[in-house]
């Protein structure tokens, strides 16, 4: 399968499935810790640029905003609430992309589980 694995700088899922004969991708703002197939930049222009030609995605979005454990933040530091949006924002973008097969993996979330749905 071609897999993107999305938000992922470790390399550790990339090279699980490249070892298991996938044509495996990740991509991340940052730069690989471990040499593979890269890509350095944001997620969105790696999709267009690959057409968004991936038979499964797996992404690891931020969930510094979004998790149970930062709750009690939100309503603390100014201006976390609408870095909570941007991030909801960000994760349904995600989730909607036109690929067969998408996993995201985040936090246990409140906030998700009422303004979008529990895990599944
Ligand atoms: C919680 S970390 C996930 C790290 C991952 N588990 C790993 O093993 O590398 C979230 C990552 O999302 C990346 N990120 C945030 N916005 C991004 C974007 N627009 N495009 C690509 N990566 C993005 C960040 O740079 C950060 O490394």
């Amino acid at each position: 399968m071609k897999i993107l694995i999305a938000c992922e700088y470790s390399g550790v899922v990339r090279d699980a499935f490249t070892a298991r004969g996938h044509h495996a991708i990740s991509c991340d703002l940052l730069p690989t810790e471990s040499p593979g197939y890269h890509w350095e930049g944001d997620i969105f222009d790696c999709l267009k640029f690959h057409h968004y030609n991936f038979d499964l995605m797996i992404a690891h979005p931020e969930c510094k905003y979004l998790c149970f454990s930062g709750e009690r933040w939100i309503t603390e530091i100014p201006g976390r609430m609408k870095l909570r949006l941007e991030a909801f924002e960000f994760f349904k973008e995600l989730y909607n992309l036109p690929i067969k097969k998408i996993c995201i993996e985040n936090s246990h979330s409140i906030f998700l589980n009422r303004e979008f749905k529990k895990p599944t």
